[in-house]
């Protein structure tokens, strides 16, 4: 196991009717920036909940931050913030709305072009605190540092990271994800699932702790996945799945071990391009990149086909090329197709999106730094 620190400052607040308890979650005083989406909130009953708990504060709102946030929309929100001396932001919604709102606390800190801190131009020094409301199971936004910005003039989808903008604390009410689209449910396992992957199918480190929690959040995410499409009231699948989102991305499984991320980098240019949801990305490249690494990935491979899905086969391919194509059609009956041409996207796409990696850097991806752009353009070419 390598060397690590570990420290999750987030108070997660987990459980039916827990947002009453924003009321004493936010600090006394607050002036109150509420974040929200397209109105999900205001359909789904989770807005009242809100403006209820928050009542004697003062607020103000921000409506209408986008899936995959926008840039100019969150200099808007920034510039409210600052105009009315705002000191304290409530995210109410999926990863979207979390990732902007943290993108909003550290930009109204900085007094350059807040695109420096997406750029990787600057870091953050500081940021105006946040909490939130949950309302999508899948980034893990909830309870990390991380952030990710889109700038729609230039196509250009971009992260930064930062302990400043964790959350102090994360409400998590399953039942507002009974009123999530098929299409949602789908993205958020799926995400949730490969950030377990990309955790954990590197190559061996002698770290079983890791292993197995991981292990047991791919298979939590395989069995209740399924039954969130089929009941979705059933709290008891939403709560486990929406723990197990949050679990796979707050660090803890990616302690002391290598890790990938290719997919996702690989991913974020074909949303940035196309348009397509996060997940749906990660859909299409996570069993690519499988196929292509299978020689580097080999132990883990093994361990993944024999410990998740209790694949038996003395043949080692043969059994590789089950764990792979179990993976593909687990995506597929959630609902998140696995081909680019199942978006109508062909082998022209792939050289703007090679030629997009390089000029982000993304040269020497993966847990070996071996995913050049040759090999990037590869795996896109196999995730036709
Ligand atoms: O905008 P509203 O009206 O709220 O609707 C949203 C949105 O249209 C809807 N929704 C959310 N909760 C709902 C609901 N609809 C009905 N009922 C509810 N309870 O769902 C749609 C998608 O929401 P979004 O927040 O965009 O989805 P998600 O949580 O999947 O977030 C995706 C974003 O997170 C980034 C992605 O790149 C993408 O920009 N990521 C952030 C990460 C992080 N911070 O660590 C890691 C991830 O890998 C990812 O990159
Ligand atoms: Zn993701």
């Amino acid at each position: 196991m390598q060397n690590f620190t570990f420290h999750n400052p987030t108070r997660i607040v987990f459980g039916e009717q827990t947002i009453a308890e924003l009321a004493a979650l936010i600090p006394d005083g607050a002036k109150v920036l509420l974040t929200y989406g397209g109105g999900s909130i205001k359909r789904n009953g989770v807005y009242d909940q809100v403006v209820a708990a928050l009542e004697g504060k003062v607020f103000f709102e921000f409506a209408g931050i986008e899936p995959n946030p926008s840039f100019d929309t969150l200099l808007k929100a920034t510039a409210l913030l600052k105009s009315e001396q705002l000191d304290f932001i409530l995210a109410v919604g999926g990863g979207s709305v979390i990732d902007g709102s943290k993108f909003i606390a550290a930009a109204a800190c900085y007094d350059g072009d807040s695109w420096d801190l997406l750029c990787g131009k600057a870091k953050v020094q500081q940021a105006v605190p946040l909490g939130c409301v949950l309302t999508l199971p899948a980034t893990g936004s909830e309870s990390n540092g991380n952030s990710v910005v889109t700038r729609y003039s230039t196509q250009e989808k971009m992260a930064f990271s930062s302990p400043l903008v964790y959350p102090q604390f994360a409400v998590l009410d399953p039942t507002t994800t009974y009123s999530l689209p098929p299409r949602q449910v789908a993205n958020g396992v799926v995400d949730a699932f490969v950030h377990v992957m990309e955790q954990y199918l590197t190559y061996p480190v002698n770290a079983p702790v890791q292993d197995r929690f991981a292990e047991g959040l791919l298979q939590t995410l395989i069995e209740q996945g399924p039954q969130a499409l089929q009941r979705p009231e059933d709290y008891a699948v939403r709560a486990n799945v929406m723990w197990a989102a949050t679990m796979a991305l707050n660090g803890l499984i990616g302690v002391g071990v290598p890790q990938d991320w290719a997919t996702h980098m690989i991913g974020h240019e074909i949303t940035a391009l196309h348009g397509l949801d996060h997940a749906q990305t990660l859909a299409i490249v996570l069993p690519a990149l499988m196929q292509h690494q299978r020689r580097q990935k080999r132990d883990k491979l093994l361990q993944y086909g024999k410990r998740v899905w209790q694949l038996a086969h003395q043949d080692e391919e043969r059994l590789i090329d089950e764990a792979i194509s179990h993976t593909r059609a687990f995506f597929e009956q959630m609902g998140a197709p696995t081909r680019l041409a199942d978006y109508g996207i062909d082998a022209s796409a792939i050289e703007p999106m090679v030629e997009r990696l390089v000029q982000h850097k993304m040269v020497k991806l993966g847990e070996h730094g071996d995913i050049t752009p040759e090999v990037s353009r590869r795996i896109l070419q196999q995730a036709l």
